[in-house]
């Protein structure tokens, strides 16, 4: 199983939107078996999947060993498609018992992925470098970070890339790439931004950017994807091919280098 997390230290940069259509992308035209964990507690993914922000069958019980990870995986509407939904009770988790005590804890969402069997599995994060965050990495091969057009989001890039590296001397992650979503392609700074996010950072953008479409917002409202709810809308080619270029970047060979790598 490859896991990937998409993560930003920005509020409203498409993380959660980004994780629900690349997975329902993946399952949907790739035909993958797909696990995405929502791991932040302003539930938004499970919101956008029809599943709604209030049950009780999420990581929270599985990183308090009382439940096994098999007993909170729920089926979507999407076939192939699968999530542990989150909710308000992931704030805060870190404090509670047996987690508080265990000073390896930011281990026990990887250790309690290991007996699954999906193609691919997406971790949604809040948009901070908690805990939760830090886990969701450490449980991770690939991260991607998420950004929109604009000055603030790319501060935010810049200590994301930081804690990227931090976490990356303690676990094998690599960083696949820098996805661009809210993109309206006739802003006059989009040249100045995009060459300055280059220069910083040489050939980590994807190629696609995600654009901006009223129909994201509008499905949420419908709890599905937007393939399902707005087929026609431009916004499902953008995300048809970001997961691609996600594919390519996040291949089974990748990690595998990766951890020969770490062994050297
Ligand atoms: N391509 C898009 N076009 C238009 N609206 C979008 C697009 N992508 C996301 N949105 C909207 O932008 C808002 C923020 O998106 P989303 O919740 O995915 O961001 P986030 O980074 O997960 O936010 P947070 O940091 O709060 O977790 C939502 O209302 C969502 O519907
Ligand atoms: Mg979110």
């Amino acid at each position: 199983m490859i896991t990937i997390v998409i993560s930003s230290f920005k509020g409203g940069t498409a993380k959660t939107s980004s994780v629900l259509h690349i997975g329902a992308a993946l399952a949907k035209f790739h035909k993958k078996q797909v696990l995405l964990i929502d791991f932040d507690s302003q539930a938004n993914l499970s919101t956008g999947l029809g599943v709604g922000c209030d049950c009780l069958d999420t990581t929270v019980p599985v990183l308090q060993g009382e439940k096994n990870i098999s007993e909170v995986i729920q089926k979507t509407s999407v076939p192939g498609l699968h999530l542990i939904p989150g909710n308000t009770y992931l704030d805060g988790v870190e404090r509670t018992s047996p987690i508080m005590s265990d000073p390896y804890n930011h281990e026990r969402l990887r250790k309690s992925l290991r007996p699954l069997d999906f193609d691919y599995c997406i971790i949604d994060v809040p948009p901070s470098l908690s805990w939760l965050t830090q886990s969701a990495y450490f449980a991770s091969d690939f991260s991607l970070l998420a950004i929109t057009p604009e000055p603030y989001s790319v501060l935010a890039l810049h200590r994301l890339a930081k804690f990227h590296t931090m976490i990356s001397e303690h676990h094998p992650i690599k960083l696949a790439g820098i996805l661009l979503s809210l993109w309206d392609p006739r802003t006059a700074t989009n040249k100045v931004f995009t060459e300055g996010i280059d220069e910083l950072y040489p050939n980590m953008l994807f190629n696609t950017r995600v654009r901006r479409d009223v129909s994201v917002s509008r499905s949420i409202l419908q709890g599905k994807c937007v393939f399902d709810a707005y087929p026609k809308s431009r916004v499902v080619e953008d995300y048809k091919n970001l997961t691609a270029e996600v594919l390519k970047k996040c291949s089974p060979l990748k990690t595998i280098k990766k951890l020969v790598k770490s062994h050297e």
